[in-house]
């Protein structure tokens, strides 16, 4: 028979949202910041923002005590060893992931709701995402990413090919390690136009910039570049559902050349839908932020670009943190 959590461990489950919450609420008060100028009180801090003396003090303390400042008589500062992680304009900055997750805890507080079937499924068409949102969003993709990134590329065989299309291309991380590692291949970029003006800022200038396009677009609603022997599908199939994904796989095909290489990578379930554990939880994150976005199978995701028109669908690379890759020929 197969072990059963025990209680301990179903409790620290369950009381785990209270750090999340203090590191959540220290980020969106961009404490990090405040403090990276040297060390402060907390009279200081309220001083300067107007803030609550009581529960700032609270805070920081809370903080010090989960080790991620330092407290010397009635001063902060930030451990030595985390000043590159928690510096948000460090490249190895943590801190858009998690103002990301501040925002993820809004749309989590309606998970409830949504599983009894009261919940105003509206609230899912956000038309009112601002600059700072998107930004954030961005940042993240490209925290994430960096490393694994490199990783999986080089689990991508592109020999002999020469354009990529990235459609939801966001921060381009994945397009710049597939190109670091192909040096004739060059890169479109296709994102909605907000992330296409914020992802073109960060890459002005950097040694990627002349083998990266941009076209500005809405995968739902227009059509695709056509012409690139490699299109990439990175992180997208879950934020749709399979009637989605079947017309995203169509507009695929028809951006592709003959022979054309298709590269989804996600989150693969096995049959039982239970594994990978990271796939699982993260379905849960489309239930409370999409409409009918979810973690599939490979047998869904194969079945869905056979209909497609798509052949020769393969597993090319295991993995249990949305880092497994399928592939497809046209
Ligand atoms: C989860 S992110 C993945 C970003 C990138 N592919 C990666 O793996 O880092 C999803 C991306 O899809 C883009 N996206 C979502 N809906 C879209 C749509 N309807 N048309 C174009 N892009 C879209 C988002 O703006 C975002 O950049």
């Amino acid at each position: 028979m197969e072990t059963a959590l025990d209680v301990r461990a179903i409790d620290l489950m369950s009381v785990g949202f209270q750090k999340a919450r203090i590191i959540l609420t220290a980020a969106e008060l961009d404490i990090f910041s405040k403090l990276l100028s040297g060390p402060k009180s907390a009279d200081d801090l309220c001083e300067a923002y107007g803030w609550d003396l009581r529960g700032l003090e609270i805070l920081l303390d809370a903080l010090a005590s989960l080790k991620l400042l330092n407290k010397s008589s009635e001063s902060y500062s930030i451990k030595p060893q985390l000043y590159m992680a928690l510096d948000p304009n460090s490249e190895e900055s943590i801190l858009p992931m998690i103002l990301h997750r501040a925002r993820m805890w809004k749309s989590w507080s309606n998970l409830t709701s949504i599983v009894k079937g009261d919940f105003d499924k509206g609230s899912f068409i956000k038309t009112d995402k601002s600059r700072n949102d998107i930004e954030a969003f961005i940042g993240a993709m490209e925290v994430v990413g960096r490393k694994r990134a490199m990783r999986i590329a080089k689990d991508i065989n592109l020999d002999g090919r020469k354009n990529l299309l990235d459609i939801g291309g966001g921060s381009g991380v994945y397009s710049r390690a597939l190109l670091e590692l192909n040096p004739n291949l060059s890169a479109t970029l296709f994102d909605l136009s907000l992330v296409i003006e914020i992802t073109r800022e960060r890459i002005t200038g950097t040694k990627f910039a002349s083998r990266i396009s941009y076209v500005e677009g809405d995968f739902n609603k227009d059509a695709l570049p056509t012409g690139h022997d490699t299109v990439l599908l990175s992180a997208i199939i879950h934020i749709n559902g399979r009637e989605r994904n079947r017309s995203l796989f169509s507009k695929a095909y028809q951006a592709l050349e003959p022979n054309g290489l298709l590269i989804i990578r996600d989150h693969i379930m096995d049959e039982s839908r239970i594994s990978p554990s990271d796939g699982a939880i993260f379905a849960v994150n489309m239930l409370v932020a999409t409409r009918e976005g979810n973690t599939y199978t490979f047998r869904e995701i194969s079945e869905d670009l056979i209909i497609a028109g798509f052949n020769d669908v393969q597993l090319v690379r295991g993995g249990n943190q949305m880092d497994q890759i399928i592939t497809a020929l046209k």
